[in-house]
């Protein structure tokens, strides 16, 4: 699968976000949509998006009892959320209920849906670690081992695949097969400042890890020319 480009709207009001949906025009087809957002202008930015012809990655990382988590998703996709994602850590069965609702809502809905949404998952917040989960008297040898289990976890429960790190792609495609979907943030171009990102590596080299999606924001949305920063990224994503 090509390597495709999602800008994070990470704004507090809707307004700002649609400037900057206007700005990149035709040149950006997905973006994700957070809590700080959908808490600011709730599902007038999806439906504004929609209206645009965007594709929207809603990444409100559900975490609840699975059927309140199937609820959620059921609104989602009816209001057209192309990517949800879910944290793996809800659970096998919260997962699985999960699916379940996206397989049903699609079946009714899938003549005004142009694709299947994604259901993905959230394995290891990035700001976590072994010593946060021992301090839960959560035993793990490794970090990594961990991460690549919950990602088997949820492709056993049917997900299409997880938020993954750059450095966990070929585990976990290897782990789950290449058809798992990985979507990676932490990405800078080289002349980037790389903000409060521990560890990010260029458009390029997530493409040959083999991510199949980038979450890019600041170095799109808080460049000085915005459409001409989303361009460059596209430019290094190309076959
Ligand atoms: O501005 P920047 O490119 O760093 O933004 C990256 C986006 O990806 C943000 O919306 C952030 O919440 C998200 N993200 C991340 N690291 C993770 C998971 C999500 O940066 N581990």
């Amino acid at each position: 699968m090509k390597t495709k480009l999602i800008v994070a709207l990470d704004y507090n009001n809707l307004n700002d976000a649609k400037s900057m949906i206007d700005i990149l025009s035709d040149s950006v087809e997905y973006y994700k949509v957070g809590l700080e957002l959908f808490l600011s202008s709730g599902f007038a930015s999806i439906d504004y998006l929609k209206s645009k012809d965007k594709k929207v990655f809603l990444d409100l990382k559900f975490h609840d009892i699975p059927n309140t988590v199937a609820g959620a998703i059921a609104v989602s996709i009816r209001a057209g959320v192309d990517i949800f994602n879910l944290h793996t850590q809800g659970g096998v069965e919260m997962m699985c209920e999960a699916k379940r609702v996206l397989d049903d809502e699609y079946s009714k809905l899938s003549s005004s849906l142009q694709t299947k949404p994604l259901l993905i998952g959230v394995t290891l917040l990035t700001s976590l670690n072994k010593k946060y989960l021992q301090d839960f008297s959560i035993s793990i040898s490794d970090e990594a081992k961990y991460v690549s289990d919950l990602a088997y976890k949820a492709k056993l429960s049917g997900l299409d695949g997880v938020v993954s790190s750059a450095s966990e792609v070929r585990t976990i495609k290897e782990r789950c097969g290449t058809d798992f979907i990985t979507i990676t943030p932490g990405i800078r171009m080289l002349d980037d400042n790389v903000d409060d990102q521990k560890r990010v590596v260029t458009p390029a080299d997530a493409k040959s890890i083999g991510s199949d999606y980038i979450v890019v924001g600041r170095p799109v949305t808080s460049a000085n020319d915005p459409l001409n920063a989303a361009t460059n990224i596209l430019e290094e994503l190309k076959d």
